[in-house]
């Protein structure tokens, strides 16, 4: 059975790109992307999926009252593309209860540090001031907390004396590239079994 993904976005797309080139060269299997949507009109990420034959879908948030309406709305267009998994790459808002409980597990979310360590917005640059010598990223299921859900994997990257806060980005940017379709790939393949904050990997 294909397994059909929606991709939340707000930016640039290049993990969106990662999860599209890895669908394309056969490394994920039995699994489509079917809908992208996006809070940010001119998100690159819209151009890359219409590039790619996928709906692009953008959603105002100011056209609604409020943050559960302008969800409900995107309830319904999940619900109508079928989803079965929502990968959150590059999407910069907090998703609320009711999305989380529809779609309980169901929701990965890549982030550019080692959680629990330096969450929410600007995680390189946060890693960068406080001088830690690795960083890296995290691919974890969504709770309702912000970057706290289940760790599905991690890699690290080394953080150079001549590193600009740009360059860590770079080389941390690499690895989320790779994480993500991994990731991806394990859930729809079956592969991955929540026990508590624990993912464990199933062979
Ligand atoms: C990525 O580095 C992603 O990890 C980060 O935004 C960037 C989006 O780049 N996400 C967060 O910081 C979420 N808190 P992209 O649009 O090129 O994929």
């Amino acid at each position: 059975m294909t397994t059909n993904i929606a991709v939340l976005v707000s930016g640039r797309g290049s993990n969106l790109q990662s999860v599209i080139d890895n669908i394309e060269s056969g490394y994920i299997r039995d699994a489509r992307i079917a809908v992208v949507i996006s809070d940010v009109g001119d998100a690159y990420a819209l151009e890359r999926a219409r590039k790619h034959g996928i709906t692009d879908v953008y959603i105002d948030p100011s056209d609604y009252a409020s943050k559960q309406e302008y969800e409900k709305e995107m309830m319904e267009v999940l619900k109508d593309n079928d989803t079965d998994l929502i990968i959150l790459a590059g999407y910069m808002r907090l998703i609320g209860k009711e999305l989380i409980v529809t779609y309980s597990n169901r929701i990965i979310n890549i982030h550019p540090a080692l959680l629990p360590s330096f969450k929410g917005l600007h995680a390189q640059q946060q890693a960068f001031d406080y001088g830690v010598k690795v960083s890296g990223c995290t691919v974890h299921f969504v709770d309702e907390g912000m970057d706290t859900g289940p760790i599905i994997l991690q890699r690290c990257v080394p953080v150079l004396d001549t590193d600009t806060t740009d360059d860590l980005a770079a080389r941390i940017l690499i690895e989320e590239h790779r994480i993500l379709p991994e990731a991806v790939k394990l859930f729809v393949e079956g592969k991955l079994k929540v026990e508590g904050r624990i993912v464990v990997h199933i062979n």
